[in-house]
Formats: structure tokens, sequence, C-alpha cells
């Protein structure tokens, strides 16, 4: 359609002014009320696009992601937390437990194609529940449990072939990216084994914890002289090159791990210098000074907008860490809070998209809406504005310990039932994304030949 020139111009002049009114949600960080109705609102726009709890839909499955679904839950649990509202924990619970596999939020629905990174988020999602008492529902295994799961599938693919250790991002060699060593993944079970130390007090998680966290340091992922978090190295390569793209998550799943060890470690010096030179990097990189330098940003992806559905959910995983972060290691409140404030309130004014509904949009530190809507955009939005609540919620909200009333239950075993013994990915569909090379289905033929062998002929 082509409009004639002066329609045109006054279409402009209209839409415009339309613009100059749409002026975000209302939020006061002063205001505990604004906070919980910023939340509110935006946890509304997010669960709209939730569609897992109506009749023939799978509880807890996001369309064409499955990770996603845990990122989700874990921002309801901390969203609940912050603010009482209980409206979302019934469909979060049932989501939760949905998914939750053989106890091990390894579902075999998808466990053909999951990375590691994808199965962490799940164990953190329930690591967060048992931290925070999220309501537990009885005869369903406990939300301590279900993490432990996590932890107990993922320690046996540490993988010694390469590189001295650490996982691989996919689990299955027909996958691209299984000769990929990654942050998220190794940083995931870092903070996992991390925050299961200071839970149970159990050491096998802590030196798992520490473990890992020294392994990663002895490849390109991270560097404790200049504190630089790549997000990729290979195995081909002996983990000496090097992706470096910069990842608000990948920080901050390393920062809050080395906030628990600081923490269950009464503040050891280690872990003081892994906070310190962290927090540095984090904040020069994601907070820019061109934005007043308190203000998230996703730097790989927002400056030309090109940031996919899963790198529009990392800046929310960062605002929550850090948030509980001053719980745990409180010197770094002074540093953190403003910046959880300042981004909250640059969030609010980016939520003026879908007309009245109000939808968050990507770009924090731009003054007007971008342009976008999604359910990971308002998903990030939830995080930072419900974070907010921890100036108005006067209590101690650190994550809870088994010690300090913390009352899931532990199973150090979960996730170990005869099952999980035996590996037996089902045949490969189609709708798997499986590189289907015939290189890849003659070694895949040779390995179940062989893990036959190793069951019956054995
Ligand atoms: C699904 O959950 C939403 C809350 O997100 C709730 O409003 C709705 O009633 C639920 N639908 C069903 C069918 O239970
Ligand atoms: C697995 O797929 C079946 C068939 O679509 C579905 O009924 C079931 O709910 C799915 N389970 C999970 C854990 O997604
Ligand atoms: C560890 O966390 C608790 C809150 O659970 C806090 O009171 C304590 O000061 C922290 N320890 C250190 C060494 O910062
Ligand atoms: C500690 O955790 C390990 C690993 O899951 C487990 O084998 C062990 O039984 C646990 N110890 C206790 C005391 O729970």
């Amino acid at each position: 359609m082509v409009l004639p020139g002066w329609l045109h111009t006054v279409w402009l002049a209209i839409f415009l002014a339309g613009q100059g009114t749409v002026l975000g949600l209302e939020f006061d960080i002063n205001d505990e009320q604004s906070i919980k109705n910023a939340a509110a609102k935006t946890a509304f726009n997010m669960m709209s696009q939730y569609h897992g709890n109506e009749s023939g839909q799978i509880p807890g499955k996001l369309p064409d992601t499955w990770w996603e679904g845990g990122a989700m839950f874990m921002t309801l649990i901390q969203y609940w937390f912050w603010t009482g509202d209980t409206s979302y924990n019934e469909v979060t619970t049932q989501g939760m437990l949905w998914q939750k596999g053989e106890n091990d939020y390894f579902p075999s629905n998808y466990s053909n194609y999951l990375g590691n990174d994808d199965q962490v988020f799940w164990g953190l999602a329930a690591m967060t529940a048992a931290e925070l008492n999220f309501p537990e529902q009885d005869g369903q295994p406990s939300w301590l449990s279900l993490a432990q799961g996590v932890f107990n599938t993922q320690v046996p693919r540490w993988d010694t072939s390469s590189c001295n250790g650490g996982l691989r991002w996919q689990i299955w060699p027909y996958q691209a990216g299984y000769t990929t060593k990654n942050s998220v993944s190794n940083g995931g079970l870092f903070q996992l084994s991390a925050r299961l130390g200071r839970y149970t007090t159990n050491h096998t998680y802590t030196e798992w914890a520490e473990k890992i966290w020294d392994w990663t340091a002895t490849t390109t992922l991270l560097s404790t002289k200049n504190w630089n978090i790549a997000d990729t190295t290979t195995t081909q390569a002996n983990c000496k090159d090097q992706g470096n793209l910069q990842w608000t998550y990948n920080y901050g799943m390393y920062l809050s791990g080395a906030a628990y060890m600081y923490n269950l470690t009464n503040g050891g010096d280690k872990w003081k210098k892994g906070i310190d030179g962290l927090m540095e990097t984090t904040f020069s990189r994601f907070f820019p000074q061109k934005f007043g330098g308190n203000v998230m940003s996703e730097i790989s992806c927002e400056p030309n907008m090109m940031c996919d559905r899963n790198q529009d959910c990392f800046k929310g995983f960062l605002s929550s860490w850090l948030t509980f972060m001053t719980t745990i290691v409180p010197y770094t409140a002074g540093e953190i809070l403003p910046k959880i404030q300042a981004s909250a309130e640059a969030a609010a004014k980016q939520c003026s998209g879908g007309g009245s509904k109000m939808e968050c949009g990507r770009r924090w530190h731009q003054a007007n809406w971008d342009g976008t809507t999604s359910l990971e955009t308002d998903m990030s939005a939830l995080s930072i504005f419900s974070s907010n609540m921890i100036t108005h919620k006067l209590q101690d909200n650190a994550p809870l310990t088994a010690d300090t009333g913390g009352t899931s239950k532990s199973n150090p075993n979960a996730g170990t039932g005869p099952e999980e013994h035996t590996i037996k990915p089902k045949p490969i569909t189609t709708a798997d994304r499986a590189g289907a090379s015939i290189l890849t289905i003659l070694f895949i033929c040779g390995w179940i030949a062989s893990l036959t062998w190793l069951v019956y002929g054995g």
C-alpha cells in the first residue's frame, strides 16, 4: 500500500503522538505496592503465553523449547517468594512435577536432544524451590531430591577424554555441540553443586563445586587473571580455543556459585577473590557507562536487536542471582542494589508493548518501547521487578539450608534408579535435532551394539 505523502505524514504524526502517551509500567522502587503491581502485570502477561495447563497440552512444556519451562518456573517461584502472590503456584508445581523424568529432569520425550545446560536449569529451579521452602506436594519427590537427581545424572558425564575434564555441552555424540565444552553447562553444575553443598553440608557437593571451578580456570572458559568468561571452547583444540561471546548468564552462573561457596566456607578467600573479580567484569561489561552504569544490557545481541529467544531470558537470571547474592555475601549489597533498582526502573519504561497489555521489550536502557514482546522478555522483566522487593521484605531473605529452616528432604540417591544405569536413547526420529549423516548413524549402531554387548554379553 502506497500512501499519499500528506496522508503518510498525518499517519506518522498520529502514530508518534500515540507513542508519546505510552509511558510504560509505573514503577517506584520506594513503593512496595508499585513493585508488586508491575510484577503481577508482567507475570500475567508471561503466563498468558503459557498453555501447558490447558486440556490436551503438556504441563511444563513450552512450544519449541524445553529448557525455558524450567527457567520460567524458577522465575515464578522467585516471584512468589518476593511478593507472596500464590496465583501461579499450582501451575508451577504441576509443570515442575510433570517434567521430572526419573526424578532427574531428563524426561524420555526430550532426552534424545537435551544438553547439560537444558537439564541444569530445571535442577536450579528445583533447588530454588527447596531454598525458598516452596510448598511440596504429598506423594511426590521433594524439590531438594529433584535437584540432587540432576547432580547425580550430570556428574557421571564428567568427561576426562579431552581437556582433562569438563562437561560437554551436548550429551549425545550425534548432537552438534557434543565436541563443545561450554560455560553455562559447567557453570550450571558448579552453581548447583555449590548450592547443594550449602544446603546439605555434604562435602561431595562442595568438592565437586571446587573441582568444576578449578577445571574451568584451567581452560579458556574462565580467566582468574582478567576474570573473563568465554562462552565455549572445543575438545578438538583440547579446550585451548575460545568462543568469546559475552553473555550475562555465564557470568551469573559462576558468580552466584562462588557466592554460595563463599558463604559455606565462611568467607573463604579463594571465593572472595572470585566474587570481586567477576563482579568487576560483570558490572563493567553488562552495565555500560553509556547507559549510566547501572542499567543491565545484553551487550552481545541488543545493539543490533539480534537476541534470540534464549538470549532474551538471560538478563533475568543475572538479576535474580545478583539479588540473592546480596543476602549470602552481604558486603556486595551496596554495589549490587543500585544496579537492581536502576535496571528495574529502566525495564518498566520498556513495558508499553501490545497496547494496554503493557508487555515488556528487550532493551532496558532505551526510554521508549523497542517493539519486541515475548514470553522471554516478560520473564526477564518479571525477574528484575520481583527482585526489587528485597528492600521491602524485611526479613532474612537468604536461601535456606537444612540448618536454617529449609524443610525439603534430602535423597542423595535421587535419579540413580535402575533406569538410569542403562543408557538407552529412543530411536531417533526426524523430529529430533539429529544430524543424520551416514557416519553418525553407523557410529550409533556400533555404539548401541557395543552397549548391548556390555549389557547382555558381558
Ligand atoms: C492455567 O493457569 C492459569 C494461570 O496461569 C489459570 O488462570 C488457568 O485457569 C489455568 N487453566 C486451567 C485449565 O487450569
Ligand atoms: C510425553 O509425550 C506424550 C505424548 O505426546 C505426552 O502425553 C506426555 O505428557 C509427555 N510427557 C512429558 C513429560 O512431556
Ligand atoms: C552467609 O549467609 C548468611 C545468611 O544466610 C549471612 O548472615 C552471613 O553473614 C553469610 N556469611 C558470610 C561470611 O558473609
Ligand atoms: C553425600 O552425597 C553423596 C553423593 O550424592 C552420597 O553418595 C552420600 O551418601 C551423601 N552423604 C550423606 C551423609 O548424605
